[in-house]
């Protein structure tokens, strides 16, 4: 790797179709495969869900890291008005599941959570509803949408760091396929986050991948089964830390772009840890706090005065 460059290349955005479909004029398809996408049965049950979408303008042109909307038909919000579109990151690469461009997949985390005051049993509505659906049944789809968190079109003069927390990693599935499918050379890494090893999302895949490419560094944070050594949770981003040999070479390099995907709340984090071990070219750190050490940086100055720079992407929910 050469630390020679002084500055990064421009990051040059693909063109890419936006909203083909809208929520007024969705697009029904049907279902091919519906199956768990995590290493084991797990209480965190994600599913993998692919979609044939032949004879439609979504076929060839969706973009590893855009998402599509998927309208939980019949279904209805709490204020009885009919379900809205939910937005899910596309997860299979943008030559399409395997190869075939007429297949999306998508990551579907059921959502099943108890009311604190109630005891009552909350299932989201879509996640619920996408979760059951079975092989020949139909879904009605928008989209695609997003334009900046893609590849770039000069997809080689870049190394890449992908930080995911649970189904963030769906669109790094697609993204690092259509890197490391098209020869690509220079580094990329990936650190996912998961409560527990049950729930590691496409690990036979990646580890795969990490076996076929020297340059593909797969890394997994389990933040339940054990601290790190002074107690703190194995978050994605102390593998800054723990595994400082594999990720600060990359890191360091001009040429490297970042990308964070999952839990809202995990960029602070990540901002913080960053900015200690000076890596603060990445963040856009206002004026009131430069001169303050990163060491001494409150939640409130992580929340308000760092922002993500032009060589970091952030996708939260
Ligand atoms: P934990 O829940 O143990 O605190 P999932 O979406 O499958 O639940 O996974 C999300 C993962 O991200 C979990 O391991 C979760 O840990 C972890 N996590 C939660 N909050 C943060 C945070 N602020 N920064 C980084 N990781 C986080």
């Amino acid at each position: 790797m050469s630390n020679e460059l002084k500055t990064h290349p421009e990051i040059i955005y693909p063109e890419v179709a936006v909203n083909t479909y809208k929520p007024n004029n969705p697009v029904e398809v049907p279902v091919l495969e519906n199956r768990l996408a995590t290493l084991e049965v797990s209480p965190n049950i994600i599913r993998h869900i692919t979609l044939d979408v032949s004879g439609t303008e979504l076929d060839g042109n969706i973009r590893s890291g855009q998402s599509i909307g998927c309208i939980p038909e019949g279904f209805t919000e709490r204020d009885g008005k009919p379900a809205k579109v939910r937005l899910y990151s596309v997860s299979s690469p943008s030559r399409g599941e395997d190869g075939k461009s007429n297949i999306v997949a998508i990551t579907v985390k059921r959502v099943i959570e108890e009311d604190q005051h109630t005891n009552n049993l909350f299932l989201g509505l879509c996640s619920n509803y996408l979760s059951n659906l079975k092989p020949g049944d139909t879904l009605k789809i928008t989209g695609p949408s997003g334009k900046r968190f893609v590849i770039p079109e000069n997809a080689n003069d870049f190394n890449y760091v992908f930080f995911a927390t649970g189904t963030g990693v769906a669109p790094y599935r697609g993204m690092i396929t259509d890197l490391l499918e098209n020869g690509f050379g220079n580094q990329v890494a990936l650190i996912f986050g998961c409560p527990y090893r049950t729930d590691l999302l496409y690990y036979d895949f990646f580890r795969e991948l990490s076996v076929r490419h020297e340059n593909f560094h797969y890394l997994t944070s389990i933040s339940r089964e054990g601290t790190r050594p002074d107690g703190t949770k194995n978050y994605v981003q102390y593998q800054l830390l723990d595994s400082r040999e594999v990720l600060q070479p990359i890191v360091s390099q001009k040429n490297t772009l970042i990308y964070v995907c999952g839990l809202k709340g995990m960029e602070l984090g990540l901002f913080q840890v960053m900015a200690r071990e000076g890596f603060s070219d990445y963040l856009r750190i206002d004026e009131e706090i430069r001169d303050k050490p990163p060491s001494e940086w409150v939640v409130e100055d992580l929340k308000k005065r760092v922002r993500p720079g032009e060589r970091m992407f952030l996708e939260v929910y």
